[in-house]
């Protein structure tokens, strides 16, 4: 059988250790051909971007962040009978069945495709750890720890200068990186899309804070956090829009907030602060131990569904078990951050 498989949406470190675990099984175990498809699904749409995988080619990649077979945002139902094109096009590459390593809307086209008869497989990555029906997404635990790192780095900044320091992490939807890595680095403040919060708020904690006899502080904010510099009620709150373009997935490209916040909180309580923006430096370079094992489990669970011809599934962890849900069970929904740990940051603000 001639397996595809590939990477779609924004890189996050594990995704070659997904391809390499794949490969190795899928050749040594079952015998496959595995054939990479370039470019997500970029590569199904177009000629010329499908290249046969083997041991050489995924030897010495485990570490490496990135991903060999490339990304792209592409949605092929964007493109007039793109859904149809695709299944031509596997058709004409002689491909039975494929893997679609992805977030939601990697695995939202995954989940579309498969009711049109491809026998597909999806796997769950991305730094924002918001795919439903899994405990974590690979890439995940790298990019807090690499916020984390750097929220220590700004704190001995922040205390050599009295400053408050604003450190701007990624999550578009949901703030799984800022809690996290906010809670490890001691933030003194953590802003995210699920928890709008006012302006004076932000400076209420802040003021309280160095009322107690502290002269510097730590926010850290998620991009894709919701903060009103009016209105009174929260029905009233009007939130920083910022206009950046959309990708084919009908998304607003952000990062930026943490430059206003900064300039507000300054006016507003005339304490000196400065700002952050980690943007893709959490999603580059190597992956860490658990998100190496995590996506080595989801590569061989994957190939494994493919040879139960389980298809129209994605691999999920529960708990400490690998498992898997069905594809038309997580599209179009985002996981929000779970509301226990939210509790445990707010205990530490302010
Ligand atoms: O993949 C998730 C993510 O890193 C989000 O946190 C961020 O908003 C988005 O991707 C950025 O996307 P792009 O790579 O298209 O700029």
């Amino acid at each position: 059988m001639k397996v595809g498989i590939l990477t779609g949406g924004g890189d996050c470190p594990g995704l070659n250790a997904v391809i390499r675990a794949v490969v190795k099984k899928g050749i040594t175990v079952y015998g496959y051909e595995i054939w990479g498809i370039f470019q997500g699904w970029k590569g199904l749409l177009e000629p010329n971007l499908t290249v046969p995988l083997n041991l050489d080619k995924v030897s010495g990649i485990l570490h490496r962040g990135g991903t060999i077979l490339e990304t792209s945002r592409t949605n092929p139902f964007k493109t007039e009978n793109g859904g149809d094109l695709v299944k031509q096009n596997m058709k004409k590459f002689g491909l039975e069945a494929l893997i679609a390593v992805g977030g939601e809307d990697t695995l939202g086209v995954a989940a579309q495709l498969h009711t049109l008869g491809i026998k597909v497989v999806g796997v769950p990555k991305t730094i924002d750890n918001d795919v439903v029906g899994t405990d974590y997404t690979f890439g995940f635990d790298t990019a807090v720890n690499i916020a984390m790192d750097a929220i220590d780095r700004v704190h001995t900044t922040a205390e050599s200068h009295n400053r408050v320091m604003v450190v701007e992490v990624m999550g578009r939807h949901t703030g799984w990186i800022a809690i996290a890595s906010g809670i490890a680095g001691g933030a003194d403040l953590i802003l995210i899309p699920e928890k709008p919060m006012h302006i004076d708020q932000v400076c209420d904690y802040i003021k309280k804070r160095h009322e107690r006899g502290k002269d510097f502080s730590i926010v850290v904010i998620a991009e894709g956090a919701k903060i009103a510099l009016s209105g009174k009620r929260e029905q009233e709150y009007q939130y920083i829009v910022q206009e950046r373009g959309l990708d084919q997935f009908g998304h607003v490209r952000l990062g930026g907030i943490g430059a206003i916040l900064s300039e507000e909180i300054e006016k507003r309580t005339g304490f000196e602060t400065r700002y952050v923006i980690l943007g893709y430096i959490q999603r580059g370079g190597s992956p860490t131990a658990f998100d190496r094992v995590l996506a080595t489990r989801y590569g061989v669970a994957a190939i494994d569904l493919v040879h139960k011809k389980d298809f129209g599934k994605m691999v999920c962890l529960k708990g400490n078990k690998i498992s898997s849900i069905p594809l038309s069970d997580i599209a179009k929904k985002t996981k929000p951050i779970e509301e226990e740990l939210y509790q445990i940051a707010e205990v530490f603000f302010g």
